[in-house]
């Protein structure tokens, strides 16, 4: 046995390896924990989670006025909101589905933002009509559609812009948004950007408090975003000196990145937003304009590092020259984001935390598709049915992209704080599955 653990995992002292190679989560070992809740588990860590809540919560910003909201697409349920809404984040919606759950767990619909780039009159004249804080028009089409809405329910709705300002930070290509090639927003270059911000302003209904971009996700590097503030100060002086608009708000969008294996540099939130908001209070006094209200919207970096999801090997296959494979009780349907991204997460088996990592394996998914792989080629000690695996850093986009493929149920998540612990969403089960189907009369 081994006096430290071989395997990469989040430093966080919520996850530790006791002197018996068993993964503890908040002092519980694994394996007691799928004893306790069933397999595979989705596991997040609350401690840890309010840790980073307040990180961003509370950056040195110095003078400057900053607003954070937490990117809900990352992890939702009515359980997650209300833990935001303690730590006083506002919450990103992108559908009236994320806006329901987040009222349901009491968010207040002022601190609720709303975007999308598709978003139909229902979702819209639903947001109107719960008060949502901020809706961010992303489309032409979106002008008009709103205004109405407005103009039918009385009110003036506060809007920001979406821009696209053209920076290309370094991640998949998947998850870059602040691209001249984007389908979200519009392009501060051929004047898209400053044609949307005039049509705005001729509607009274609309209320232009601010603008907004977003330039990817899991961006591992503070420039990119100092880049893409440089060109939105640019439009924003531009928009409040020529266009005349009163605007108050900048919204940086969020996209911070986590540490996914070793070599990964981490982004330290208090670094990060200090260089960030020097930057905009040396560009604001430079060019003589106010200080706009800062807003963030940052996902995985809040919840992802404090997610751990918990799977049981059902079986193992190996080829003799070319792979070994571990199967597990779960995959692509609570974890598409290798499928998807080829995105690795750290994986350690949470009973054998200090054996060494002598062999390599493939972990597949329970699907019946040869591409449902949790990972490929990882370091390991040996598998057999009924080990445990750990997969870490799990909290961001897995749960929230599951899907019931192949009629697999949704894993349970659970939240594990210090001493207690309590299920944000239940495991499905077959009846969940069944309930929205219909058996046209004529097949009875
Ligand atoms: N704001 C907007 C407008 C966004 O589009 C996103 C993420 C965020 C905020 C939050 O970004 P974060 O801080 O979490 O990076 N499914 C992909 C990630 C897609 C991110 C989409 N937008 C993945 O699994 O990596």
């Amino acid at each position: 046995m081994l006096d430290k653990s071989p395997y990469f995992f989040p430093q966080l002292p919520e996850i530790t390896v006791d002197s018996g190679g068993q993964l503890l989560l908040a002092g519980q070992p694994a394996r007691d924990l799928l004893a306790r809740h069933g397999s595979p588990l989705v596991v997040i860590l609350e401690d840890a989670l309010r840790r980073n809540c307040r990180a961003w919560m509370h950056p040195p910003a110095g003078d400057l006025r900053y607003r954070m909201y937490y990117a809900s697409k990352a992890l939702l349920t009515t359980g997650v909101a209300a833990l935001m809404a303690q730590e006083g984040l506002g919450i990103d919606v992108v559908s009236s589905g994320e806006m329901a759950t987040a009222i349901a767990g009491g968010v207040k619909p002022a601190d609720i933002l709303m975007h999308g780039n598709a978003k139909d009159e229902a979702e819209l004249a639903y947001a109107v009509a719960n008060g949502v804080g901020r809706i961010v028009i992303d489309n032409l089409e979106e002008i008009s559609r709103l205004a109405g809405i407005a103009a039918s329910a009385g009110i003036r709705q506060k809007v920001f812009v979406r821009v696209t300002p053209g920076v290309r930070p370094t991640t998949h290509r998947y998850v870059q948004t602040g691209q001249q090639d984007s389908k979200f927003g519009f392009n501060l270059e051929g004047g898209l950007a400053q044609d949307a911000v005039l049509q705005v302003l001729r509607y009274p209904q609309l209320e232009l408090v601010g603008l907004h971009c977003h330039i990817g996700s899991q961006v591992l590097e503070t420039e990119p975003f100092v880049a893409a503030a440089g060109r939105m100060l640019e439009f924003y002086a531009l928009v409040q000196q020529e266009l005349g608009a009163p605007l108050d708000e900048l919204n940086l969008g969020g996209g911070i990145g986590i540490r996914y294996k070793d070599s990964d540099q981490a982004i330290n939130p208090a670094q990060h937003m200090s260089r960030l908001y020097d930057f905009v209070e040396e560009w604001c006094t430079r060019h003589g304009i106010a200080c706009p209200l800062i807003c963030d919207e940052p996902g995985r970096s809040i919840i992802g590092e404090t997610g751990v999801t918990l799977y049981t090997v059902q079986s193992t296959k190996c080829i003799e020259g070319i792979r070994n494979y571990a199967s597990v009780d779960g995959g692509m349907t609570d974890n598409p984001r290798f499928a998807l991204y080829e995105a690795r997460h750290p994986v350690a088996p949470a009973t054998g935390m200090l054996e060494p990592a002598d062999q390599i394996w493939s972990i597949s998914g329970k699907c019946c598709e040869t591409g449902d792989m949790l990972i490929h080629d990882v370091d390991i000690r040996a598998l057999q049915a009924g080990d445990v695996l750990a997969f870490f850093s799990t909290g961001a986009y897995t749960w929230s992209m599951a899907s019931n493929y192949n009629r697999v149920a949704r894993p349970a998540v659970l939240l594990l704080g210090n001493g207690r612990e309590g299920l944000l969403a239940k495991r499905e089960t077959t009846i969940d599955l069944l309930r929205l189907d219909n058996i046209p009369g004529w097949l009875l």
